[in-house]
């Protein structure tokens, strides 16, 4: 049976959709796309969702099959999303039976769930069967009131925060609140992701994991990718 890891945050642009991306070419997993919006996965993968007839998550639930993820050269292999599962999107219990069946039958060993900020009824079917609960936040203030809420809410659930976006000297103020949210909780921290401004110009649709190697620029986002695959790797033994 694969491990599930769920990404999942409040608020958007903290980079969850970047790291189900390349955690998800790391751990060699499936990934499936809850996002609903189409600035997930689907689209950084290049699939075009609208121009399939079904919608595979949906169907697949719907008929009780295992969706078959496609594949692609040096990106994860994915079951893509799609806008109706903004509206038309399972419910909780439904999520969870699919996500544990599908985990127990593809051949993998973790399963990576990219999840749309907030919380829709299929998100929670999700989170309730996370080994898990990758929470990315930058160290601002707005972000990391988000990961309070979510840690108040989760604190029954596997939460490993990421920072994300962190500049070489971290801002203190930031650093002292995320102490303070995660003190005399279970929460973990993982390695974080430096910021890179070029990420919001690269084109390329292979995982910059995948990269061999990647720019420069790109090198220590890489490596520290592969050092929190690691990580979560030893967090869920
Ligand atoms: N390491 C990074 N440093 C700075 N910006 C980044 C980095 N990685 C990704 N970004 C940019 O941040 C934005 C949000 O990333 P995304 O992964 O889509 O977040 P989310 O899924 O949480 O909304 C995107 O424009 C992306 O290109
Ligand atoms: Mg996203």
């Amino acid at each position: 049976m694969a491990k599930i890891l769920v990404v999942h945050s409040r608020k958007g642009g903290v980079m969850k959709t970047t790291t189900a991306y390349e955690l998800g070419y790391v751990l060699d997993a499936v990934v499936v796309d809850l996002e609903h919006d189409l600035t997930g996965v689907t689209v950084l993968w290049g699939d075009r969702p609208l121009d399939r007839a079904g919608v595979p998550i949906l169907d697949a639930i719907a008929s009780g099959r295992t969706p078959r993820p496609l594949k692609g050269y040096r990106k994860p292999r994915l079951v893509p999303g799609h806008p109706s599962l903004g509206t038309e999107g399972p419910g909780r219990e439904r999520m969870s039976e699919a996500l544990l069946k599908w985990a127990a039958e593809w051949d993998t060993d973790w399963v990576v769930i990219d999840t749309h900020p907030g919380a829709a009824e299929h998100t929670h079917g999700a989170l309730a069967v996370a080994d898990v609960v990758l929470a990315p936040t930058t160290l601002d203030l707005p972000d990391l009131r988000g990961l309070e809420q979510l840690v108040d809410e989760m604190l029954d659930y596997p939460v490993v925060v990421l920072p994300t976006k962190v500049r070489p000297v971290p801002p203190a103020v930031g650093l002292k609140r995320l102490e303070q949210i995660t003190a005399d909780t279970q929460v973990q921290v993982a390695p974080p992701i430096p910021f890179v401004s070029s990420m919001g110009q690269r084109t390329k649709r292979i995982a910059v994991t995948s990269e061999n190697p990647p720019a420069k620029p790109l090198r220590l986002l890489a490596e520290r990718y592969k050092m929190v695959g690691e990580f979560v790797k030893e967090y869920v033994k």
